[in-house]
């Protein structure tokens, strides 16, 4: 064997069990107690508990967006997703008027490979259907291991934005080829409406960033998205669920057996948008902006009863001078917040203080984002699947700071956030790649994660 952590607790989405696991060639080998083979290292996780790594199925690395990139390259994000426990990235690669989809895919692996510290897969936004021929690449995107794409109903001067017929038409197609569409539902025409009223009055600090996109703007688009799911029987995965409105009717749909998966982020389970009264108010800025204490409540409460299906970052962040750019007109503050080495020690706080389970943590962050994407290589620890593996300490104690942080931002938002339980070592298919603080992984390990049909 390669490495043996011996006499932990393993947690999987359905049970916890205190055993030896072992390691051979980047695969979980086996698994039992006091396993006696020889191995070339041997770590002690007595009092630990052995967790899948996570899967964070919503990453932004090196994202042109408001006239800047996202301050993680993929060198960076990936280093900060080990140290944090996660060991796969979802990344997006960006198709655009007029290009394809399997270039666009091999441009951005292109920048990916060499830098990759842990393993990554993309879902692949959709722009522009080039008269309907792109539709005819969706196949060979399957087959190339890319099952998923996304679509926008906002960011129309980015270029991003599709309107509702190229929505259906792009459900039906990845319904047909066994790929799942992923959708930021937000009304694009309402916020254009609040944005000019509120400039025009003079309304420009980040509070009005929330006031222009509130609870109902995100909701209709969640309940349209629906909607045109169920018309067409397509699946369908609502990245970054924020507000309770949509969240039900997402539920509802999902209860009545249509395939709708829901996500959401650590933001809206923590802030609420009080913080866009702040000083530093620009620094949340992130679409969908973070709601009510109303919408939190909801939630926490479909996490707790199981009817959201994963929990993701959304990794987005800028440099305080980019967010600066909008200190005196929220439209001009670039989107997004840091989260990707936060998530999984989040997570787990929660589960460590009782809120959820350990188990119920590990599906929302691991299995669930493994099963419904099709990564069948991952997301649970069990004998054949990739030694992707975790080992965490309930009772460490860890504060949140920049400066702990292995990202290459300058801020946070998390800044000052107690947790406790923290996570001590990550492996990525055997290799130790996060040790107590540290991080001791290597760019260009992490590998492309070719994966089945989604759902599958
Ligand atoms: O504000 C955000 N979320 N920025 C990243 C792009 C997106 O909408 O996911
Ligand atoms: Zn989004
Ligand atoms: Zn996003
Ligand atoms: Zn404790």
């Amino acid at each position: 064997m390669d490495l043996i952590i011996k006499n932990g607790t393993i947690v999987t989405a359905k049970e916890s069990f205190v055993a030896d696991i072992a390691v051979k060639d980047g695969k979980i080998a086996c698994i039992g107690s006091n396993l006696s083979m020889e191995a070339a290292k041997t770590v002690d996780a007595t009092g630990k508990l052995v967790l899948p790594g996570a899967i964070d199925a919503h990453t932004h690395l090196a994202m042109p967006f408001g006239g800047t990139v996202s301050a993680d390259g993929y060198l960076s994000g990936t280093r900060a997703a080990a140290c944090g426990g996660v060991t796969t990235v979802f990344d997006y690669p960006m198709q655009r008027k007029g290009k394809g989809i399997l270039g666009t895919i091999e441009s951005r692996k292109a920048m990916c490979d060499p830098e990759a510290c842990v393993d990554y897969a993309f879902h692949c936004i959709i722009t522009d259907l080039n008269g309907g021929e792109l539709l005819e690449e969706f196949q060979a995107s399957v087959d190339s291991g890319v099952t998923s794409f996304k679509c926008f109903f906002v960011y129309k001067k980015e270029g991003m934005m599709v309107d509702d017929g190229t929505f259906i038409k792009i459900l039906l197609k990845a319904k047909e080829v066994g790929a799942i569409t992923n959708i930021h539902a937000e009304n694009p025409d309402v916020i254009d409406l609040n944005i000019e009223k509120f400039l025009k009055e003079g309304k420009t600090s980040a509070w009005y960033h929330y006031l222009s996109r509130p609870e109902f703007v995100e909701a209709e688009a969640d309940k349209r998205a629906v909607h045109w799911a169920k018309s067409v029987e397509a699946p369908l995965y609502i990245v970054h669920m924020a507000d309770k409105e949509g969240l039900l009717a997402a539920v509802e749909a999902k209860t009545a057996g249509h395939p709708i998966f829901i996500e959401t982020c650590p933001q809206y389970l923590e802030f609420t948008n009080e913080v866009y009264k702040r000083e530093d108010g620009r620094n949340f800025v992130c679409s969908p902006p973070i709601k009510g204490q109303e919408s939190q409540d909801a939630l926490w409460d479909a996490i707790k009863k199981g009817t959201i299906d994963t929990v993701a970052t959304d990794h987005c962040p800028f440099q305080s001078y980019e967010k600066d750019w909008g200190k005196d007109d929220f439209t001009k503050i670039p989107n997004g917040c840091a989260g990707v080495e936060n998530l999984y020690p989040y997570m787990l706080a929660a589960a460590n203080s009782g809120k959820i389970s350990f188990n119920r943590a590990v599906e929302l962050c691991s299995t669930n984002p493994a099963k419904i994407f099709g990564c069948d290589t991952k997301g649970s620890l069990t004998v054949g699947k990739d030694a992707d593996i975790v080992i965490y300490d309930k009772e460490k104690d860890f504060t949140i700071s920049v400066n702990t942080m292995h990202s290459d931002y300058d801020h946070t938002i998390w800044e000052g956030k107690k947790l406790h339980g923290y996570p001590v070592q990550t492996y990525v298919r055997g290799r130790m790649v996060y040790d107590n603080g540290e991080f001791t992984g290597e760019p260009g390990y992490g590998q492309f994660v070719k994966r089945k049909t989604a759902l599958s």
